[in-house]
């Protein structure tokens, strides 16, 4: 309850603001129901954010209808950062697309179709921030991955840490135990520096060293 009077005071604060905002992703299609995303105070946090590191390279796993992809790649797009993001599914990242093109972002995002477990397998370049948004049962299978491809000091985003806390539909369940294994996992882990941020569904933002 608490936490629902804290969202409604920063959402009221965040209205005026001229973004793009998820509503204008989600509303017009069923995907709303099953394929959530970030929500715009995170949409905020990930703006501002690529802003102030200027990542050269970023890689986004789980794309959906690309609100979060559009959300950084018109702050990319200021100093010619560009976006690799993944999605398996053929209907979301068509539609996302679409929303790249609505945007005026799509010259900066490439999205790449298929499993991110074996996309992220095979892939060899490296970035300098990686979002986390995929299934929440792949992320400790995806971790090493992870790890791999991210360059020295940058920053790994991990969205919806705060499932094994937070009042969810029965629908993500399953999602839980992953996360909350992932979450110890990222916390003491050697190679990385992390810091848990409740905004939204949580984000972790840990630097590799
Ligand atoms: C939480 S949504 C991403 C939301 C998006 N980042 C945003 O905030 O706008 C997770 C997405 O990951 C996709 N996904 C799930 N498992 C996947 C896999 N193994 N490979 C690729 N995409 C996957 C789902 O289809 C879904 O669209």
């Amino acid at each position: 309850m608490e936490n629902e009077k804290i969202t409604d005071y920063i959402d009221q604060l965040y209205e005026k603001k001229a973004f793009v905002k998820k509503e204008s992703f989600t509303s017009y299609m069923q995907l709303k129901k099953y394929i959530p995303t970030v929500n715009d105070q995170e949409a905020c946090f990930l703006r501002l954010l690529i802003r102030l590191i200027k990542p050269r390279k970023i890689l986004e796993i789980g794309t959906s209808v690309g609100f979060s992809t559009a959300s950084m790649a018109l702050a990319a797009k200021e100093y010619g950062g560009r976006i690799t993001t993944i999605e398996f599914d053929d209907k979301a990242a068509d539609q996302a697309e679409r929303n790249f093109i609505k945007t005026g972002v799509s010259d900066y995002i490439n999205i790449l179709k298929g499993d991110a477990v074996k996309i992220l397998h095979d892939l060899n370049d490296t970035y300098d921030l990686i979002f986390q948004d995929v299934d929440k049962r792949l992320y400790p299978v995806l971790l090493d991955d992870c790890i791999r491809l991210l360059n020295k000091n940058g920053v790994l985003l991990s969205d919806d840490v705060l499932f094994p806390v937070i009042e969810l539909d029965e629908i993500w369940n399953n999602q839980i135990e992953p996360i909350s294994e992932y979450n110890k996992k990222i916390i003491s882990h050697s190679q990385l520096e992390s810091v848990l941020l409740p905004i939204g569904d949580g984000i972790m933002m840990s630097v590799k060293k």
